[in-house]
């Protein structure tokens, strides 16, 4: 069987031509970076995860009507995908303060902000992805008011169903990144919620201990990373026992079908 086209590699995730016209396969790998790649690493089963996660998290989603690319699984490491065109902007919604909010304007980390806020980061490496504002957006052409528009209400409602899903298992949604793209669909264009959900791109703590369960183990030094990232697909109740075998497995990319 001939190999996939490769589409694209990004820094956790690499996309390949799907089986039919307008998918897209999205393999997750266990890569991780922090900085802007300044800081490089690999946790062991994380892609197999975070799959899983990100599976389980859009189709909550879709449920409760936010359009997302997800279409399905096929494998361990793999989801088919719609083909979109991604809106060259990180959408960041913020509950507690930490991370970038906590160093930018010295707000302690930890404290519950007074509502959710929304910031906007370009998506470009090259400039180690700026803090930009609406007028930036739009002045550049790089978001459409209406495309901003649909992108804004989707992350409140996004952050609204995960913060209650995330309560229910003891966790606190802190914060996360979402990234949108366009849709087309004959003469339509609509945007929906693209990429991934996971421990990779939101913060979550304990809700009692205030223990970190995601990515900030790996870009602060705190080891443990993968117990975090099994810990949160554990209270999410999809990593029946017998699975743990096979996501040490599960190395190797494979074919769609
Ligand atoms: P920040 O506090 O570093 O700005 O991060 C805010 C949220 O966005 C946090 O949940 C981690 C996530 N994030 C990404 O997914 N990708 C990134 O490149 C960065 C900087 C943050």
């Amino acid at each position: 069987m001939a190999r996939r086209r490769q589409l694209y590699e990004g820094k956790a995730k690499v996309l390949f031509e799907g089986p039919e016209p307008g998918t897209v396969v999205q393999y997750f790998k266990d890569d991780a970076t922090a900085f802007n790649n300044e800081k490089q690493g690999v946790i062991t089963g994380k892609g197999v995860l975070n799959n899983r996660i990100s599976e389980h998290l859009m189709t909550g989603l879709n449920g409760v009507g936010v359009p997302t690319h997800f279409i399905r699984r096929l494998n361990m490491r793999e989801q088919l995908v719609r083909d979109v065109e991604i809106v060259p902007i990180e959408v960041v919604v913020r509950n507690v303060a930490a991370g970038s909010l906590s160093r930018r304007l010295g707000i302690p980390e930890g404290t519950i902000l007074p509502r959710a806020i929304v910031e906007y980061y370009l998506k470009s490496d090259e400039l180690n992805d700026p803090l930009i504002t609406e007028e930036h957006i739009l002045a550049f052409g790089w978001a459409s008011q209406q495309d901003l528009d649909d992108m804004v209400q989707l992350a409140v409602r996004t952050n609204d169903f995960l913060s209650g899903l995330f309560q229910g298992i003891g966790l606190k949604l802190v914060d996360f990144k979402l990234e949108f793209g366009r849709q087309y669909e004959d003469e339509h264009m609509r945007i929906v919620l693209a990429d991934e959900i996971s421990p990779d791109s939101c913060r979550l703590w304990d809700m009692t201990t205030n223990e970190k369960l995601d990515k900030d183990r790996f870009r602060r030094d705190m080891g443990d990373v993968e117990d975090a990232y099994r810990e949160v697909a554990r209270r999410l109740g999809i990593l029946p026992e017998s699975d743990v075998q096979d996501i040490q497995d599960a190395q190797g990319p494979r074919e769609v079908r």
